[in-house]
């Protein structure tokens, strides 16, 4: 258990460069299983959750080690186990163990698979891909001695079942399709790892086609991370001052940033950074969604803009009721609604106090709030938002911040 102290009110001023994406570097982990070889992954992230995955992996007998920060994972010699289930109920990419361990080993288990708990997280759509390629569920155990290529709709665009599905494509003979998959910038990352990796596959809208084989090491570059990006971009706003962010592909910020600049915010974009200047100065409305529409683990971000402006409306269709974090941003004054699954935020004068991190991103919004409330804030839980930001109290100090983690 952890918590961040904070003392709020200071406006942050300077530059942050953005660290590897978390929800790209998972998959690419969890990836590197059906691979025969030493992979090279650059730019991974320091966050406990890329620590859990590399756990596992670790678990079934993969090598990982550092040299100049690169990370090296040879997974020539794996046998299967059962990960430890601490590992695997503190995060949700190891949803992607079953597509890695029904390649690689002809089984997989369905295990309590964790992660965030703002919502219920069906895996249906992952099941029904596994059993496509020809896997057999009984109880909780999948199997099968030979996958087959497969065509695959999703009734939606999911990230999970996408991932799994394209691991289980790659490591498949034959020529899979995958369509309606999900477009996220993370997904990009994977497909050009398990290219490296020696699978033929192209893109065509959310249409995936896959030859898939017996494959090698890889290299991957994790780009960087977009929602950390908007988190130090709010922060910027939130706090009233002026925060540089670079590291990352503004392009993949766009349904962040549009809304903020057409009520008036103003983004000063140079040499592959960015800077918003100026609190928006009308009620904003967003809608969640698939990428590329707004990021759903953006929304709790977003929250703290629109309580320390005018005020607007988000509505959630990714997780409907991703809203349980709000009563703890409550403790810190921020003031709102919610109607089904639309969240109305309304423009709050924040104080500090005490908040607890339900989850990953309301903890990350619940730290913003405290920045700008004027005394000494105490956030719990803070281990939740360590799952998914790399040296968050050290970056936010840089930038003027009196923050403190304390375990
Ligand atoms: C991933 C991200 C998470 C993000 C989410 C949406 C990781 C580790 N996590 O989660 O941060 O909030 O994408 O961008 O990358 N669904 C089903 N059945 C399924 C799978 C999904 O109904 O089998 C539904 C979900 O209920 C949800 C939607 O599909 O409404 C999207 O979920 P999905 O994209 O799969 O999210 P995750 O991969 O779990």
């Amino acid at each position: 258990m952890g918590r961040f102290i904070v003392n709020g009110g200071l406006p942050l001023y300077g530059k942050v460069r953005v660290s590897g994406s978390k929800n790209a570097a998972l998959p690419i982990i969890f990836a590197s299983l059906i691979t025969h070889g030493v992979s090279r992954i650059y730019n991974l992230p320091d966050i406990t959750d890329v620590k859990d995955a590399l756990g596992i992996i670790g678990e079934f007998g993969a090598e990982i080690w550092k040299e100049g920060g690169v990370t090296f994972i040879d997974t020539s010699k794996l046998s299967y186990t059962v990960p430890s289930l601490g590992r695997v109920e503190r995060i949700r990419a190891s949803t992607y163990l079953l597509g890695a361990c029904l390649v690689r080993f002809g089984r997989a288990e369905l295990l309590p698979f964790g992660g965030c708990a703002f919502s219920k997280r069906p895996i249906d759509m992952h099941i029904a891909a596994a059993r496509s390629f020809g896997a057999e569920l009984s109880g909780n155990k999948l199997t099968a001695r030979k996958l087959s290529r497969a065509d695959i709709s999703f009734r939606q665009p999911s990230v999970g079942a996408t991932v799994n599905s394209l691991i289980m494509a790659s490591g498949t003979k034959g020529e899979t399709k995958l369509f309606g998959v999900a477009r996220e910038p993370h997904i990009s990352a994977l497909i050009s790892y398990l290219k490296g990796a020696g699978a033929e596959i192209t893109v065509l809208g959310d249409t995936l086609t896959v030859k898939g084989g017996e494959l090698h090491g890889s290299t991957a570059v994790i780009p960087g991370d977009m929602i950390e990006a908007g988190t130090f971009l709010a922060a910027s706003l939130v706090t009233e001052g002026r925060v540089r962010v670079s590291g990352f592909d503004i392009g993949e910020l766009k349904a962040f940033t549009s809304p903020l600049l057409s009520a008036g915010t103003i983004a000063d974009v140079s040499g592959g950074s960015v800077m918003l200047v100026g609190k928006p100065k009308r009620e904003i409305s967003v809608t969640t969604g698939a990428y590329p529409a707004f990021a759903t683990d953006l929304q709790p971000i977003f929250s703290t803009i629109l309580a320390s402006a005018r005020g607007g409306s988000i509505e959630e269709t990714v997780w409907r009721e991703r809203f349980g974090y709000l009563v703890e941003l409550s403790r810190l004054g921020l003031s709102y609604s919610i109607e089904d699954n639309r969240l109305t935020v309304f423009p709050s004068d924040v104080f500090s106090g005490r908040a607890s991190a339900t989850d990953l991103r309301g903890g990350a919004a619940a730290v913003l709030l405290a920045l700008r409330a004027e005394g000494e804030s105490i956030i719990e839980g803070g281990e939740l938002v360590l799952r998914g930001y790399d040296s968050f109290a050290e970056k936010l100090r840089e930038l003027g911040a009196e923050i403190e983690y304390a375990e």
